[in-house]
Order: C-alpha cells, then structure tokens, then sequence
C-alpha cells in the first residue's frame, strides 16, 4: 500500500426531510448571509427551494439567489454568482442541485475570495487557487459526487474548453443529502448518475496496483452496490433504499475513500469526456460510458491483472480459459450494463459523430491540459487519446 492523506471535512446530513434542517446547520456554522445558487428550475418546480429558504428565514439567515447554472456550467454565469456574491456581502454559496450547480458555487467561490483576478485563470491552470468562500450544497442527484470532492469542473463557452480544478479549499463545509429529493430525476440523468459514479471508482481501481485490500473491497462493494441500484431504479425509480444507496455511493465513490494506498488515478476517460463536454455539451455520465468500453479495450493488456480481478469480483464473471479472455469478459459485462440502463456505449449512440479534424482537436486539447500523457492503467499521449475516440466512434 502506498501512503496516503485522507481529508474528507464535509459534515454529511443524510436521510428523509434532511433539506428542512438547512437554516439551522447553516447557523451552526456561523453563518448569516448566503448567496443561494441553482440551476435550471427543477428546484423551483419541485417547491425545494422554497423549503431551503423557508428554512433560513427561520434560522434568520439573509440571502439573495442566483438561478440558471446549465449542465456543464458556463464561466460566465460563475463570473455574474460572484459579483453578486460581493455585491450582497455572502459569507457562503449555498448550492441547490446537482454537480453542475455544486461546480459553479465552488467556481463563484473562488472567484469571490480572489477578486482582483479573472476565475477562468485557475481552471486553465495559469495559477493556483489561495482561497475560496465557503460552499454548502442540498444535493438533488446522485452522481459527481462533487458534495464532498475537492473538485470543480467549468466550461468556458467561448473557447469550448471544460476544465477542472482541484484544491481541498473547494470542499464543502455541510453537504444535505435527502434521496427522496432525486426520485424526481429523469431515468436519462438517474442512469448517468449511476455510470458516473461507477466510473468515479473505476478510475481508481484501475491502476498498477499496491496491495490494497481493504481500498479494493471499499470499491468493488461499492460498484456491485451501485450495479444492483441501478436496474432496482430502471424498473423502480421510486424505490427509497436504492436511490439512499446510490446517493450514498455518489459521495464515496469521489471522497478519494475508493483509491486509498494506490499508486495514483487514472481518469483518461474523464478527461477524454470533458473534451466531449467541451465541444458537444453532452451529458457527463453519457460521455463516459460511449468511452470507456473502447479505453478498456486499448489499455486492458498493460493492466491486466487488475481487469480479472474486475471481472470476477465486480462483474461476477468465472475465469476463462485466459487472463485476456477474463478481462474482455468482463469489460464486455460492464458495456452490456450499460446499455442495460440505456447509456450509450458508442459516440454515435451518445449522438455525436466527431469528424477527424474534430478528434485531433479533442486529443490536442486533452494532451495539452494534461501535461503530454495521462493514465495510470497504461501511459496514454496524444495519438493514443485520438486513437481512442477513432475505436469509439
Ligand atoms: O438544472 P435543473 O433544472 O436542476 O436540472 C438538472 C439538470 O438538467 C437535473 N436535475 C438535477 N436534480 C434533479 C433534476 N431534475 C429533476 N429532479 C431533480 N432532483 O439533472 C440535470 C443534470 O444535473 P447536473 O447537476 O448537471 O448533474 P451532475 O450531478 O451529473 O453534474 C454534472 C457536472 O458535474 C461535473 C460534470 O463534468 C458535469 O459538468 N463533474 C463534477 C465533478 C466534481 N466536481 O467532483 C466530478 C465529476 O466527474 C464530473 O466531472
Ligand atoms: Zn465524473
């Protein structure tokens, strides 16, 4: 096991009505003015927001609201949170949504507590961030796990880069966490949800290894978890416990907790979804699953190991009569999931068909902001990213 620092601060409120304590938590905290972020509507039109703000009238918490963040958030509407967020004096972002509305706050985060600088700077990795307002969140889907990580992903509309950053300054201070609060999701966005989280663990576990046993068991109970939620919410979107579990798992599977004493991250298939995200504004969990399949099969020799041990002890799959054979099993059990829930496992089923000029683009764009090469599975460089698009065309 290779050593390791684990730093995981949120203070969790998970379970039924949890949403309705948020005035009072915010208090504890010390807090008394917030800017309250969301996105689309879909909190307005449920009545959550009403209840969070009824909630902080009656912890006397001042605040003022910002709504609109899209999917895939846009580094203009974090450039409007944050002037607002001076403007009003907020001592906190508090984020009403999904990833994309928890993004943005960290984002508007940053941006309010270094002023004096354009945000996007960070994200385009110019300089580091130093500090960020504090940022709470009443989590509305299960998926990015962005409650507890210390990361924000935000695209630049006029350049069509999405970009991540990471710094534990970002992670929040309280995330609420009421399932029932998701079943109203579409099954499209519960499906992604559960691919993400999946691939969040996935992009952990496959790595070159270092003995970890209580990490890998974490991680394969984990995805076998996630795995059985996921077809109990196709059918049952409904169902209480699986929408708990999922929402659980959506936390831990990106808390850093499922790659402890490993060697490193792999996250190629994130990186290469981002650049999808970027250029074709598709929905993230989608992205992943249209292109992991072809990933896997590009770099599964070079890790070996690893993908039997996926195979057998996450996919359930009895040993062939080789490793390769077990491994291809296994990643072909993992594409029949997929399309199981209705997630893509091509380009073209995600509905975008790139041209070539498109994906040299896309593999120059991952290369540069990952420094040349990226991946722990298998070392991956520029041409190997644009062969991988090319497979999963
Ligand atoms: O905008 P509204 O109307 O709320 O609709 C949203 C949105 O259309 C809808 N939705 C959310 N909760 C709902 C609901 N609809 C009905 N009922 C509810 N309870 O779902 C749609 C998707 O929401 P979004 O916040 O975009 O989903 P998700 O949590 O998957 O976030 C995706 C973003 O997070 C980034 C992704 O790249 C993407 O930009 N990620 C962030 C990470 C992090 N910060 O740690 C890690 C991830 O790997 C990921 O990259
Ligand atoms: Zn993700």
């Amino acid at each position: 096991m290779f050593d390791f620092e684990y730093f995981a601060p949120t203070r969790v409120i998970f379970g039924r009505s949890a949403e309705e304590r948020t005035g009072a938590l915010l208090r504890e905290l010390g807090v008394s003015r917030v800017l309250i972020h969301y996105g689309g509507g879909s909190a307005v039109k449920s009545g959550l927001l009403g209840r969070v703000t009824a909630s902080l009238d009656e912890a006397g918490i001042a605040h003022a609201s910002l709504g609109g963040v899209v999917p895939n958030p846009r580094v203009s509407k974090v450039r409007e949170g944050a002037r607002l967020a001076l403007q009003f004096g907020a001592e906190l972002i508090l984020a009403v949504g999904g990833g994309s509305v928890i993004d943005s706050s960290k984002a508007i985060g940053y941006a309010a507590a270094e002023p004096e600088h354009d945000v996007w700077e960070i994200y385009d990795r110019k300089r580091a961030p130093k500090a960020c307002l504090p940022v709470a969140c009443v989590l509305t889907i299960a998926a990015a796990g962005s409650e507890m990580s210390n990361s924000s992903v935000i695209t630049n509309e006029e350049t069509g880069e999405k970009r991540g950053c990471r710094s534990n300054l970002c992670r929040p201070r309280l995330a609420i966490m009421n399932p029932e609060l998701t079943a109203s999701l579409p099954p499209y966005q519960t499906a992604a949800g559960c691919t993400d989280i999946l691939m969040h663990t996935l992009e952990r576990y496959f790595t070159q290894g270092g003995n970890m046993e209580l990490t890998d068991q974490i991680a394969e109970g984990l995805m076998r978890t996630v795995l059985k939620s996921a077809l109990i919410l196709r059918d049952d979107p409904s169902n209480y416990d699986a929408r708990a579990e999922v929402m659980w798992a959506s936390s831990l599977s990106h808390n850093d907790l499922t790659g402890l004493g490993a060697d490193g991250m792999d996250f190629v298939s994130h990186g290469m979804e981002h650049e999808l995200g970027g250029m074709f504004d598709v929905t993230h969990g989608a992205g992943l699953s249209a292109v992991w399949p072809a990933w896997a099969r590009y770099v599964y020799k070079n890790c070996l190991p690893r993908f039997v041990k996926f195979a057998v002890n996450v996919m359930d799959i009895q040993p062939q009569v080789s490793d390769e054979a077990t491994a291809l099993a296994g990643i072909a059990a993992l594409e029949d999931f997929f399309r199981s829930i209705h997630m893509p496992v091509t380009l073209r089923e995600l509905g975008v068909e790139p041209t070539e000029e498109q994906i040299l683009a896309m593999a120059a764009s991952f290369a540069k902001s990952s420094g040349g090469k990226k991946g722990t599975a298998k070392v991956l460089y520029e041409a190997d990213m644009a062969a991988i698009y090319r497979m999963a065309l």
